[in-house]
């Protein structure tokens, strides 16, 4: 691997690792040049880290000017990747909110590059809703994070927080630097959240669910290298990078749109869709009788995954289903990829306790035809990681 990096270190009792980082770096070719927050040179000395990196370390901005004949704005985009390890919860949240109050930030926000991020804090410092919501932000504006692990920290505690192995880095930044995308070339059509069926213009039809897993899904197929065109019914999410968006509403609009999508070598469906819409919607609000007892005929709505499984020129060689379960399991998501003639079904127990409905994480039952796995519980970012893998596998063993 080479290239060359802007490391960001942070000021936390991580930042020692740093040091192991920039020795696997070095020894992979990687040209390393160092940025310390003014917290960080409590921890780490700039002395250690440039013996180790073998360039001019900055503090700040005067540093930067005296040591370099760059300045900030062309130290910033001089490297293939910044990486900021560790990053502290106070970092995130100067970064989330565009500060640029030192040389770290400074670099941050004047810079094109992309941005790789190693946090590592208390768990508490984690799990906070500001700090999660500064995570989401800077997710969404494009920044790839490694970590953090679950673990025992410094402090004693245990729980998410903990930086990840420098080698687990060194492997983020070799996929940062040379990302392995096998997809490209193949289109993914994914159906999303759920559909609205209105009854009329102020009310509708709809279910619980949140679209995150069709979004990650999307997100990991897109950084595969695949062209992804996501079908969405109403959702909070934002659109994934990368990522076309198709908004729609009803299971008749979510249908009509995969049609328009097609082709497509692989098809998910991952929306929740309503199975009957409302026979007759009025046109306008539905006024009530008092003591009035409502009855609403419904009529069956398309089958989406079952249309786009049927045989058929336009068929996607790949066709997977989603199946939303509250028993049996095993045996209902067996007789669904049967019944809708799809390749590959993911079941999940959505009753009860379960919270897969708007939670973040997901347990899968995957199904291919011949064998049934069963995924451990997991967040649905790392489900989707691991079907965007498995559908890269299928078509690098499967010619064009
Ligand atoms: N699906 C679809 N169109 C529909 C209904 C479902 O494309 N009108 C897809 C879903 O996206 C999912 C799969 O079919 O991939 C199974 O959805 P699920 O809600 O579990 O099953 P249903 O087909 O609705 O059957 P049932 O409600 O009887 O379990």
């Amino acid at each position: 691997m080479a290239g060359r990096i802007i490391l960001i270190i942070g000021g936390g009792i991580a930042a020692y690792k740093a040091l192991e980082l920039i020795r696997l770096l070095r020894k992979r070719d990687v040209a390393v040049e160092c940025v310390l927050t003014d917290s960080a040179t409590h921890f780490v000395t700039p002395l250690s880290v440039q013996a180790l990196s073998g360039a001019p370390v900055h503090t700040t901005l005067l540093s930067l000017a005296e040591d370099s004949q760059m300045d900030h704005i062309a130290l910033s985009r001089s490297a293939d990747l910044l990486v900021v390890c560790p990053a502290t919860a106070n970092l995130m949240a100067r970064m989330a909110n565009g500060l640029a109050d030192d040389l770290a930030t400074t670099l941050l926000l004047a810079t094109d590059t992309p941005v790789l991020i190693a946090p590592a804090m208390n768990v508490r410092m984690w799990k906070h809703p500001a700090t999660q919501e500064n995570y989401r932000r800077l997710r969404e504006r494009g920044c790839d994070f490694v970590g953090p692990e679950d673990g025992e920290m410094a402090c004693g505690e245990f729980g998410p927080g903990r930086l990840s192995a420098p080698e687990t880095i060194v492997e983020a930044i070799e996929s940062a630097l040379s990302p392995h995308k096998p997809l490209t070339g193949r289109h993914v059509l994914i159906t999303a959240g759920p559909t609205h069926e209105p009854i009329d213009p102020v009310r509708f039809i709809a279910n619980h669910s949140s679209g995150k897993q069709g979004y990650a899904i999307a997100e990991a197929c897109a950084a595969l290298g695949a062209q992804v065109t996501l079908v969405s019914g109403p959702t909070a999410l934002p659109c994934p990078k990368g990522v076309t968006l198709v908004p729609v509403l009803t299971a008749s609009d979510m249908m009509a749109a995969c049609e328009k999508a097609l082709p497509a070598d692989c098809v998910i469906c991952a929306a929740a869709v309503g199975d009957w819409r409302v026979a007759q919607s009025s046109e306008q609000k539905r006024k009530k009788q008092p003591g009035e007892t409502v009855s609403l005929a419904l009529v069956e709505n398309p089958d989406i995954l079952a249309t786009l499984s049927r045989p058929g020129p336009h068929r996607a060689s790949l066709v997977i289903g989603f199946a939303a379960e509250t028993e049996s399991l095993e045996q209902h998501a067996k007789a669904k990829l049967a019944r809708k003639g799809c390749d590959w079904l993911l079941a999940n127990d959505v009753g009860g306790e379960s919270a897969v409905f708007g939670g973040d994480r997901n347990r899968i039952l995957f199904l291919n035809g011949e064998t049934v796995e069963t995924w451990p519980d997991m967040p649905k970012a790392e489900v989707a990681s691991l079907l965007a893998t498995r559908l890269a596998a299928h078509f690098s063993s499967t010619s064009r």
